[in-house]
């Protein structure tokens, strides 16, 4: 076995429902949409059952088509993907050779760290005060490629244009990862246009609610969209997958209500989360609320309660803190109910 497997901890999803099979839980650990898939979405995943005995087209054409009305880019410039998650493996695949030097600005998604390193890359984990990325200090490590990521998971935080535009700048690539970025209104996919080097990532499973049905893609030059496809699993989203993302994407209407809800909701989450003394509570651009506790174990009691968050403490910060989902109205309720007990 290669040295690095050894090196390389598992990827820690957190807690899941599953692992409390006598409790109702209220699951606000790994940002999913809480809300229901739209009904065109149900019911291309029932007709999609009459394909499953053959595989599905491996360009994926349609698909791309349906991403690139979406996103305003062409067909060229989209590669998909097995969920945002295999495309990060993916890039990493096409880009990185032994000893590259590749930059995590901490603290940040756990799976970028994992395919680096599975290329044998020389990574480094910068961490910046207060979390603000520095462009001018990652330019000095002159890196062959560099992952931001906007809203960030786990500080919910967005990047300026300006960082975006000096880090494209100095590392031969970027990847932006945007698998929040509905909830924020702030994309920076049009920058794509201008710089080569830039890889916007994106995924169904956030806005669009189909965390469980596997769909991600990219947005970047011609090039890079190629090489992606080339390393891609020849068929690795399935047909239930292809068919509610393409139905997804003409529901428009009713995701943007749902997503109305929930930042509605992170507002008022992030005002009663406020009213706890023991909490410091961030600002959030994403579906999710990152907080600080000062108290030992809260994660453990409020899973005793049937509340699944997230402990964010091993994605590079300092101190205990914990990533919670925004839930619908009543979870988030009972959340904060569970917080004043504790
Ligand atoms: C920042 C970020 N990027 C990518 C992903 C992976 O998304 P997908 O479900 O499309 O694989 C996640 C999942 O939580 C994420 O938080």
């Amino acid at each position: 076995m290669r040295n690095v497997i050894r090196l390389i901890n598992p990827y820690d999803a957190g807690l899941f429902p599953e692992d409390f099979p006598d409790k109702e839980v209220v699951n606000l650990a790994s940002n999913e949409n809480p809300y229901e898939p739209s009904e065109e979405v149900k019911e291309a995943y029932l007709r999609a059952v009459n394909k499953i005995s053959r595989y599905p087209k491996a360009d994926y054409f349609r698909l791309k088509e349906a991403i690139a009305e979406y996103t305003g880019f062409e067909v060229k410039n989209i590669a998909v993907g097995c969920g945002a998650s295999e495309i990060i493996s993916c890039i990493c695949n096409v880009i990185v050779e032994e000893l590259d030097r590749v930059v995590i600005p901490m603290p940040s998604y756990t799976l970028y760290s994992i395919y680096a390193m599975l290329r044998n890359a020389s990574i480094s984990f910068p961490v910046f005060e207060k979390y603000n990325v520095d462009a001018e200090a990652i330019a000095k490590e002159k890196p062959k490629l560099v992952f931001l990521c906007s809203p960030n998971n786990p500080t919910g935080n967005s990047l300026s244009r300006k960082i975006v535009e000096r880090v494209a700048e100095s590392a031969d690539y970027v990847v932006l990862d945007e698998a929040y970025v509905e909830f924020s209104d702030d994309s920076k996919i049009d920058m794509v246009e201008e710089f080569e080097n830039l890889i916007v990532l994106r995924s169904f499973s956030k806005f669009f609610a189909l965390a469980g049905m596997r769909v991600g893609y990219a947005v970047c030059s011609a090039e890079i969209a190629e090489a992606i496809e080339k390393v891609r699993l020849p068929f690795s989203i399935s047909h239930p997958a292809v068919e509610t993302a393409i139905a997804a994407l003409k529901s428009l209407d009713y995701y943007e209500n749902v997503k109305k809800e929930i930042v509605a909701e992170r507002e008022r989450l992030i005002a009663g989360l406020r009213r706890i003394d023991w909490l410091e509570v961030y600002s959030s651009d994403a579906n999710f609320v990152l907080v600080k506790a000062n108290k030992e174990g809260v994660v453990e009691k409020l899973a005793e309660k049937g509340i699944l968050v997230r402990d964010a403490s091993v994605m590079g910060l300092e101190g205990l803190h914990i990533r919670i989902t925004v839930g619908k109205p009543e979870e988030n309720d009972r959340l904060i109910e569970a917080f004043k007990e504790i």
